[in-house]
């Protein structure tokens, strides 16, 4: 690929969080930086202990679009992606991407979601429209995946066919329109309140198909506490948007309704 095809976007930031991923950090970065060469990247360690964070400081050692934020434990996906966009924003960047650090979301396609980003101010790649497929998933885990993100539609009636996911770009404008000030989620379900934030401030979605491919190295950081969360977490938003959906129905016109009504 030719260098730059993407500057019409602005300037591009992948954001690579990770917690013990040393056998997969330098591979995710090249393959990035191979794929597009004009794309920053910014790891957000944990403080993992197996000196993943040394992994990513040589890494920037060696390339002005590596960049590394050290953070002082394990927080959670959402924390640290927060405190990675924030970073992206401040230092200027108009596209940022979210990517798994193990090889599931490839760098390769890439490209496919920053040319929907063409058209989208968010675009998820998804493993649940057609053409998007797994690769050496579990069963229980497709399960989980294809049932989460059922609920999901059911309870918050976004017509997103993988909210769950995690590879993802946005345009900066677009984010900063988002208040991502009150965002408490700190699993994968990150990634259902980006989406259900995205879908009801009406930014333009977008779901491109992706191959998604199970990590060959290091462990999965998926427990039951995440998936607890989740579950709890969509439930709430879920029956406080009907809640308020209903409360409106039921308004008499031209009459104002009064928020603070406890029926
Ligand atoms: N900094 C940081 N802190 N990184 C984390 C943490 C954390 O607490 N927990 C996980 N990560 C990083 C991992 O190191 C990896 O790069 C990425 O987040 C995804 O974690 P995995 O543990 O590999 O997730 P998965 O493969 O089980 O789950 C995938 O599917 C989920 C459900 O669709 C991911 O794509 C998730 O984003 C997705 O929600
Ligand atoms: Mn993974």
């Amino acid at each position: 690929m030719t260098q730059d095809v993407f500057a019409d976007l602005g300037r591009i930031v992948v954001i690579v969080p990770t917690y013990n991923e040393r056998e997969n950090l330098g591979r995710i970065v090249g393959r990035t930086r191979s794929a597009v060469p004009e794309a920053h990247i910014l790891v957000a360690d944990d403080n993992s202990p197996d000196g993943t964070g040394d992994i990513a400081d040589d890494l920037a050692a060696a390339d002005d679009h590596v960049h590394v934020m050290h953070r002082a434990g394990k927080q959670g996906l959402g924390a640290a992606y927060l405190s990675g966009f924030a970073w992206s924003i401040d230092a200027g960047y108009d596209v940022i991407v979210e990517m798994d650090a193990d090889g599931s979301h490839q760098p390769e396609q890439l490209p496919k979601l920053l040319t929907a980003l063409r058209e989208a101010d968010v675009v998820l790649g998804s493993r649940w429209v057609d053409g998007g497929s797994v690769v050496n998933w579990p069963k229980h885990r497709e399960f989980l995946s294809r049932g989460g993100n059922l609920y999901t539609r059911l309870m918050l009636g976004v017509p997103l066919h993988d909210a769950t996911g995690g590879y993802r770009a946005f345009r900066a404008d677009a984010l900063r329109t988002l208040d991502l000030s009150d965002v408490e989620s700190k699993g994968y379900c990150f990634q259902v309140d980006m989406a259900w934030r995205a879908a009801r401030s009406g930014l333009r979605i977008v779901e491109v198909p992706i191959e998604f491919v199970e990590r060959e190295l290091g462990d999965s950081k998926m427990n039951q506490k995440i998936v607890t969360e989740a579950l709890w977490r969509v439930t709430q938003w879920g029956v406080a948007d009907k809640v308020a959906k209903s409360r409106r129905l039921i308004a008499i016109p031209g009459r104002p309704t009064n928020p603070e009504r406890s029926s």
